[in-house]
């Protein structure tokens, strides 16, 4: 079963794996590149954010930290994170809200409701979506897109990167990231159609993993020092 159609009775298993991970993953992979690229990114006073299937925040709760800890002159934030489960998003806005308090920046914040089921319902996301952002990100949800043969047989990450990318500003960038597996459904392994479908896309991917994954080490109250592993690209408009 995808993620997208987990129950509430299944949230807490939500925040006790993907949650922590996908925190962890977005900040270090975000501090990384910041700190890389710090002369692009020291002056901004604003940053705009898109989070497409966001579930219950955890990448772009990442991302905020690592603005936070690395780009000190940013007054405010605007985010608008998509999803197309109501219970991931639900407990999305009540961890902003704790967020919020701790940032040292504002954060205007828009929420999406958008289950997408084939290439029509994305090219309404499209009309969803407006204006332009710094950076859009998208963690472990195109893979689900995969899983589900939504676009049937369509690269789903081609046609997710090709509408992201159309939302960028000029040298705004993306990040996506993405289990490791075998996905059966296409008969490929994740991060082979990952690059496939963004050199399809035509997207300039400027830093990413190296090797076929790479691996993050993270401890919270309920676990200690576990692994996982993902495959990243960023792309850079
Ligand atoms: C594995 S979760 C990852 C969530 C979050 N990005 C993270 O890393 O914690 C994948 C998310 O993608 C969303 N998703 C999957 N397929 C989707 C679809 N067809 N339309 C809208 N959202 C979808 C799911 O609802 C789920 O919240």
């Amino acid at each position: 079963m995808t993620v997208i159609d987990w129950g509430k009775d299944d949230m807490p298993s939500y925040l006790g794996t993907y949650f922590p991970r996908s925190y962890a993953e977005s900040y270090c992979i975000f501090s990384h590149y910041f700190s890389n690229n710090i002369s692009e990114w020291r002056h901004r006073r604003e940053i705009s954010i898109l989070g497409f299937g966001c579930g219950t925040g955890g990448d772009i709760f990442g991302l905020l930290m690592a603005i936070a800890e690395n780009l000190g002159s940013v007054r405010r934030v605007h985010m608008h994170a998509l999803d197309g489960n109501r219970h991931c998003l639900r407990l999305y806005e009540e961890l902003l809200d704790i967020m919020r308090v701790r940032m040292p920046f504002d954060i205007d914040s828009r929420e999406g409701f958008i289950a997408i089921d084939d290439n029509y319902d994305l090219g309404v996301t499209s009309y969803v979506i407006d204006g332009r952002f710094d950076i859009a990100l998208s963690f472990k949800a195109i893979g689900e897109f995969a899983t589900r043969n939504c676009f049937g047989k369509d690269n789903p990450y081609r046609n997710i990167a090709t509408q992201l990318y159309g939302k960028l500003n000029d040298g705004g960038i993306m990040l996506i990231a993405d289990i490791t597996s075998f996905c059966n459904a296409q008969g490929e392994w994740f991060p082979d159609m990952l690059d496939r479908g963004l050199a399809d896309a035509g997207c300039r991917v400027v830093d990413g993993n190296k090797g076929h994954n790479q691996q993050f080490h993270v401890s919270h109250s309920r676990a200690d020092n576990y692994t996982t592993k993902i495959a990243w690209r960023i792309i850079r408009k």
